[in-house]
């Protein structure tokens, strides 16, 4: 069967699942904001800064991301990122998104959560009325930092709670289990909240059991180390657990050697429900349709193998389930 073309790609309705604002701050805004804050970065134009992204693993990457994150620091900044990347969207045929934040990496530089949540959620309020793209926002918790803080994370953005749907777990994976955060994630569930979680990224499959034995996730982000223990692979099929996969963003964190190790069709194929995601798009070389491009063109992707990607998009969001089924009979239509 042959490929599906481009045009087909882009014009098909597809949900976006696992997306770091942060990690949308392209180098010609980086300089921007920080021109606009009075912020010096350490490098001399936009082409000294992107020749900067070589990631040798997660960690490499994540010490730029937060290092470039440093530039986001008024309501209007926050806006201006989340409007940018949804702009994208709109290019890319991404209908339904539910970004990430991090709040912490910016309290940490007094940066409240009140001046974060308006800007973005402004954003996201924009998106719906101008561009007709639905959200639903997450909030993540650092893994590299301890429970407790987490906890104060958590106690700062109830005043906030409408305006985030779910609690995610990022950062730096490897010595960070998901049970360090068991306790944070009980509480997050009791004030009737949706939980994901970043596990078998770069930590082992062991972590993607912690994450539904202990966190009680929703759905997996990553989860690309699952096979890696048939016996885990069988219950995410058993369960249509969502794993929210991001190709470009593996194959630039080394987590696989090439596009071409990939296993991400070989778990569609067995019936798994996985997801395609761009992850940190400005760091990674691509956003959603990109993605989708990339796999295709290493991997292969027939016309049925796209419209079920863009349909695991939806099932696995958090959507309501009548908002689900107009996404899904469109995509019927298609078939
Ligand atoms: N924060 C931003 N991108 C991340 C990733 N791929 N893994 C863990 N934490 C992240
Ligand atoms: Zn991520």
């Amino acid at each position: 069967m042959s490929d599906v073309d481009t045009g087909f790609l882009r014009s098909l309705p597809k949900a976006e699942l696992h997306l770091h604002l942060e990690g949308t701050l392209e180098p010609e805004l980086m300089f921007q904001l920080a021109e606009r804050n009075d912020i010096t970065l350490p490098y001399s134009d936009v082409e000294a800064l992107r020749d900067a992204y070589e990631f040798g693993n997660l960690q490499d990457f994540l010490d730029l991301y937060y290092q470039g994150a440093g530039v986001l620091q008024t309501e209007q900044d926050f806006y201006d990122l989340t409007w940018a990347y949804l702009e994208r969207c709109a290019a890319d045929g991404v209908v339904h998104v539910e970004p990430f934040f991090d709040p912490q990496t910016h309290t940490a530089r007094s940066i409240p959560m009140s001046v974060q949540f308006r800007g973005i959620t402004r954003a996201l309020n924009d998106g719906q009325e101008k561009l007709g793209i639905s959200s639903r926002l997450i909030l993540c918790f650092l893994r590299h930092l301890s429970e407790e803080d987490a906890f104060t994370t958590l106690q700062q953005a109830l005043p906030w709670r409408e305006h985030f749907f779910a609690v995610g777990l990022d950062s730096g994976e490897k010595g960070n289990p998901p049970a360090k955060f068991q306790r944070v994630f009980d509480e997050v569930h009791k004030l009737g909240l949706k939980i994901v979680a970043h596990a078998g990224e770069e930590g082992p499959a062991d972590y993607i059991w912690q994450a539904l034995n202990l966190l009680k996730v929703q759905r997996v982000d990553h989860g690309v180390r699952c096979t890696e223990d048939p016996a885990l692979v069988q219950r995410l099929n058993d369960t249509q657990m969502p794993l929210t996969v991001c190709p470009l963003s593996n194959t630039r964190l080394k987590v696989f050697t090439d596009m071409s190790e990939h296993n991400i069709m070989q778990l569609l194929e067995q019936g798994l429900c996985v997801t395609i995601n761009s992850d940190d798009p400005a760091y990674f070389g691509g956003y959603l349709l990109d993605n989708y491009l990339a796999v295709r063109d290493a991997l292969g992707m027939t016309k049925a193998q796209a419209i079920q990607l863009a349909r695991n998009s939806f099932t696995a969001s958090f959507l309501s389930e009548e908002e689900k089924a107009g996404h899904l009979a469109t995509l019927d239509k298609l078939a």
